[in-house]
This record gives C-alpha cells, sequence and structure tokens, in this order.
C-alpha cells in the first residue's frame, strides 16, 4: 500500500505477460518495485556478503549453485552424497534478496550463514548505495543476448503456452522486457567491474561452459575463499564441477519434480529452471536476419566500451 502511489506515478508498458513499470531507467515487473525500493533503503551488506547478479536467463540458477558449492564447501563437501545441492534446487539455496525484502523478511537474511550469499536480476545501478560503493562483494553472469531470448521463450511458454517466439524477441530488441534494457543491465555490471574488479567479477556464462573449472576457482578466490594445494589434490573442485553440472543437476529428483521454489519462481515447475543448457541453440529458433538484427543493436550498444559477445 505505501507503494501505490509510487508506482503509479512510473511509466507503464502492459504485455501479454507483465505488466512492467519504467523505475530508474529499467522496466520492472510491477511487483519487483516495491521489494526494490525496500531493499535500496535497507539492506545493510556485510564486507563478506556474496551478491551473486544476473540478467533473467543467463546461468542464474547455475551461478547459485557453483558459488553456494564452493562457499560452502567446508560445512558441504562437493562429493557428499548428502550436500544440500543434492536435495533442494538452488534458488532453495541462494535467496532473491529484493524479495525477502518484498517479503518483510529481512530477518531470514541474518540467518544464512557467513558469507551470505543472496541473488538479484536487478541491474547493478539499482543495487543500493553502500553495495555499489563497494560494502560487498558482487558477481554477475552475461550471456549472449540470442541464447537469453530463446530461454527466456522457453521458460515463460510454461506459464502461458501460446506466447510466441516473436513477440519474445520483440519485446528484447525494444528494451521493454523484465528488468531490460538488458544491453543496459550487462552494461551496468561491467562498468561497475572495470572500475572495481576486486568488488564485481564479471563472468560469461560461454566461458562457464568452456571451463567450469577455471571459474570455479575464480569465483572461489574471489569470494574470499580460494582453493587449498590439498584441496586441489583432493579434486574438489572438480567435485564442485560435477555436482554443478547441468546433467547432474538436471537428473536430480528435487529438479525434476514438481513446482514452488522459495519466492519468486513458486509457481514456475521446478524443471523450467533446466532445459538444455548449451550455447547457440539461438541458431533452432531465429532465422539469420533476426540473429544479425539482435547482433547490430547490441553491437551498436556495447561499441566502444571494451565489452562484447563472440
Ligand atoms: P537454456 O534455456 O538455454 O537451456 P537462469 O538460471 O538464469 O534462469 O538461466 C537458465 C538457463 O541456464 C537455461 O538455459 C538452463 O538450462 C541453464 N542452466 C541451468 N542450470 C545449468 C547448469 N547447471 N549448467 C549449465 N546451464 C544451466
Amino acid at each position: 500500500e505505501e507503494f501505490g502511489d509510487l508506482v503509479a506515478a512510473l511509466p507503464r508498458r502492459q504485455q501479454s505477460i507483465l505488466e512492467l513499470r519504467l523505475y530508474q531507467g529499467f522496466w520492472l515487473p510491477e511487483h519487483w518495485v516495491p521489494g526494490t525500493v525496500v531493499f535500496q533503503r535497507r539492506f545493510a551488506p556485510r564486507p563478506d556478503d556474496v551478491v551473486l547478479a544476473s540478467y533473467p536467463k543467463c546461468g542464474t540458477t547455475w551461478l547459485k549453485a557453483l558459488a553456494f558449492a564452493a562457499a560452502a564447501r567446508a560445512a558441504h563437501p562437493p562429493a557428499a552424497p548428502g550436500h544440500p545441492l543434492r536435495r533442494l534446487n538452488p534458488h532453495d539455496c541462494v535467496p532473491f534478496i529484493d524479495e525477502i525484502f518484498a517479503a518483510g523478511e529481512e530477518a531470514k537474511l541474518d540467518a544464512l550463514p557467513s558469507p551470505r550469499l543472496m541473488n538479484t536480476h536487478l541491474p547493478c545501478t539499482l543495487l543500493p548505495t553502500p553495495v555499489t560503493a563497494g560494502g560487498c562483494r558482487v558477481v554477475y553472469v552475461c550471456r549472449d543476448p540470442k541464447d537469453m531470448v530463446v530461454s527466456l521463450w522457453h521458460f515463460l511458454r510454461r506459464t502461458k503456452p501460446d506466447l510466441s517466439f516473436d513477440e519474445t524477441f520483440e519485446s528484447v530488441c525494444d528494451g521493454t522486457v523484465a528488468a531490460g534494457p538488458v544491453w543496459d543491465h550487462v552494461l551496468s555490471y561491467w562498468r561497475a567491474s572495470v572500475a572495481r574488479p576486486d568488488r564485481v567479477l564479471f563472468l560469461k556464462y560461454e566461458d562457464l561452459l568452456r571451463d567450469t573449472g577455471a571459474n570455479v576457482r575464480r569465483l572461489a578466490e574471489f569470494m574470499g575463499r580460494p582453493f587449498t594445494a590439498a584441496e586441489e589434490a583432493a579434486g574438489d573442485v572438480a567435485a564442485v564441477v560435477e555436482l554443478c553440472s547441468f546433467d547432474e543437476m538436471k537428473g536430480l529428483e528435487v529438479n525434476k519434480a514438481g513446482s514452488g521454489t522459495a519466492g519468486r519462481y513458486r509457481a514456475m515447475p521446478r524443471d523450467a529452471f533446466f532445459r538444455k543448457g548449451v550455447a547457440g541453440d539461438w541458431a533452432n529458433h531465429m532465422t539469420p536476419e533476426m540473429a544479425a538484427r539482435l547482433d547490430r543493436i547490441v553491437r551498436e550498444k556495447l561499441q566502444g566500451t571494451g565489452l562484447a559477445f563472440a
């Protein structure tokens, strides 16, 4: 209620699946706005907090699993049969932070083991000032926007089967999509990582696929918990990679059956987060003209920034 006037004053775009509001330069689903505002006002980061950030469908679930497995490995050895990631969907291991604030459940944050891992789909410029000022660590994962569109379409179709690929594609090109425009989202974190590489780690889904182990090491080191020589010798990096691999996660009963991860995606079947897990699936969905168009838009937006999608 407190946010009714604030939300009503924001520019609005109604789509077939979502009602979007333009908030501080980004199109947010209307129901994200109150949690975002409270998060911005109230979040007090701890120096060892790790905020996992992503644009939707760019590897959030995988990043959550990898970061959780790496950060919690002392308490939960990655090869242990009873590892939490074998019983819980990664979204139940790492909460959506703005949603915690939306629900007034800040006490849940205090209960998280250190280092606290939480995630957000908000762009960097919308994060609370103490975070952007370097008050905690941020890990961002991005992905070729063409594959993101394909993944997004398949995901949204789980609740709206008649959604056309063209509509999803057009809204991405137009920027009017949840947390869009996607290029501004990516750039917000890219710039932050260039300015503060010690505080913002910028990852690409395609790099994670190419060499997961190297990125797990980077992630662990960035979080202040580098793998020791003994852990390396014991094969712990490989165990994290294996635990979080697409086939392993997709095959788990908890990720196959039922719906209802914690929070934002409670209506989604849990298997909706594990579809194909590859790079380049866009070629099976887009005409060469569509691909060239999206590539051109993204190239123009990223020009001169030092960032590119191959
Ligand atoms: P596809 O739809 O292309 O298969 P998010 O987690 O941000 O919602 O992104 C979902 C995408 O990540 C989906 O892509 C999904 O299959 C892929 N994914 C999920 N878990 C993965 C894993 N362990 N390894 C690789 N890709 C994974």
